[in-house]
């Protein structure tokens, strides 16, 4: 993760999450972060991430997961770029996987 903006002792982080795309076991979440100086109350973006969960069952295993309904064109977008992600999150781990068995 890459900090745009340094976060200050005592301003608070305020993160706004949103599942972005969902495969079958698996989703993308993306984070925005900023950091509030509570004194103004004046907000600064400080870094945006997209983290990978996956749903597990009792055993351990990846589970399915309930589909993802994009009710706004802002829902959609983030749903193709998140799919795009995903695609390429895979070739790396596949190329990654090549590199090391060779
Ligand atoms: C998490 C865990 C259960 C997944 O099991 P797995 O056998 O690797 O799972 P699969 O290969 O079937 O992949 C499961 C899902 O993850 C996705 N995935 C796998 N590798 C990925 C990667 N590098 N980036 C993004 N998604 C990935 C797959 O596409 C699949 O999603 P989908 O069903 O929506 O298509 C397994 O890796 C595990 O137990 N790991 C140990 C615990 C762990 O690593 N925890 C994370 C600590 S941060």
């Amino acid at each position: 993760m890459d900090f745009r903006l340094p976060i200050m002792i005592g301003e608070l982080v305020v993160m706004k999450a949103s599942v972005n795309w969902v495969g079958r076991t698996s989703m993308e979440i993306g984070v925005k972060v900023f950091a509030e100086n509570i004194l103004t109350g004046n907000l600064r973006h400080t870094n945006t991430c997209y983290t990978t969960f996956v749903a597990i069952d009792e055993a351990g295993g990846p589970v399915e997961v309930p589909r993802l309904v994009c009710e706004t064109d802002e829902d959609q977008r983030r749903n193709t770029d998140g799919a795009e992600r995903h695609r390429r999150r895979l070739e790396e781990r596949d190329a990654e996987r090549k590199r090391r068995n060779k």
